[in-house]
């Protein structure tokens, strides 16, 4: 172990979900809160193969073995996120004859043309300089969804509303493995020669960008929904989840964010790894992936 690697071997754990028996409302009598977080399954599939295709660029230039090991284990993890929320588009929504593709391309356009390989037909994209901003990016996007993460494992009003038990695995277990991975971009980003001045300006874009598409999404996911009645905004939407405990509150999401502007940044302290590794050895998708990898249905 060195300093800026974890302990242990990071790696993948192959889950597959049962989205059959999953109601479209998947917290009951709360669509606000499940439209916003809705909108989490449709930026993964996208932004996460984002993520494995940058790594995939990234891992020749790591010097330090034990980072390297590090990051190859989160790109294993990422990979099998984006294909997990992928299959909520392709076998949930598309069930309840949701089309997600109207937003979903607008995500492909960000990921692909103007975060990958040529930002806008720009030869740019294949310095060292646009590897770093794009690692920058994705650490800025790794802090929000640690700090997700570690909400979520204790995001106690899900239970007590009767969230979905599949849904929440699968937000659980992504959650822990974000926990569980969380040091891993920042090392990279600072490993790759990453500066004060490029993290700030990464966390100010990145929470510019998941403000547009977490407000946009909503609203979508929310008028596609027939049982979701009227749209009441995103700002008392939220506001009703977070006083329910099944959205996290908007202050501390803001006051996470800043934390990431401080000098003396680490994300060590956010979440407890030892929780979710807990968590994980709990797991209905996690534990069915450990013991030979057939789904299984989450118990309620
Ligand atoms: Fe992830
Ligand atoms: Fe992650």
């Amino acid at each position: 172990m060195t300093q800026d690697s974890t302990p242990y071997k990071i790696k993948a754990r192959h889950v597959k979900f049962d989205w059959s028996q999953t109601p479209i409302q998947w917290i009951p009598g709360d669509p606000s809160s499940t439209h916003i977080i809705n909108v989490l399954n449709l930026l993964f599939p996208a932004g996460e193969l984002w993520f494995c295709r940058v790594y995939n660029k990234a891992l020749p230039l790591i010097t330090n073995p034990a980072l390297r090991d590090d990051a190859e284990g989160f790109l294993r993890q990422e990979a099998v996120h984006s294909r997990s929320h992928g299959g909520v588009l392709t076998h949930y929504y598309k069930a309840h004859g949701i089309d997600t593709q109207p937003f979903t391309r607008q995500l492909d356009w960000l990921f692909g043309k103007v975060l990958g390989e040529q930002p806008f037909g720009l030869k740019i994209g294949k310095t060292r300089f646009w590897l770093r901003q794009q690692l920058g990016v994705i650490a800025a996007l790794e802090h929000f969804f640690g700090y997700l993460g570690n909400w979520v494992l204790n995001a106690d009003g899900l239970d007590v509303a009767n969230a979905d038990p599949t849904m929440l695995d699968l937000l659980r277990w992504h959650g822990a493995e974000e926990v569980e991975h969380r040091t891993v971009a920042f090392d990279i980003f600072r490993h790759m020669g990453g500066t004060y001045f490029e993290r700030c300006f990464h966390m100010l874009s990145t929470v510019m960008l998941l403000l547009y598409f977490l407000t946009r999404g909503a609203r979508f996911m929310h008028e596609r929904d027939s049982g979701a009645g009227k749209y009441r905004g995103f700002i008392l939407g939220w506001r009703a989840g977070a006083r329910r405990r099944c959205l996290p509150s908007f202050w501390k999401m803001i006051a996470a964010a800043l934390r990431y502007f401080n000098p003396r940044y680490t994300p060590h302290h956010e979440g407890s790894t030892e929780q979710a590794l807990a968590y994980l050895a709990t797991s209905p998708a996690a534990q069915a992936a450990a013991h030979g990898g057939n789904w299984v249905r989450s118990a309620g």
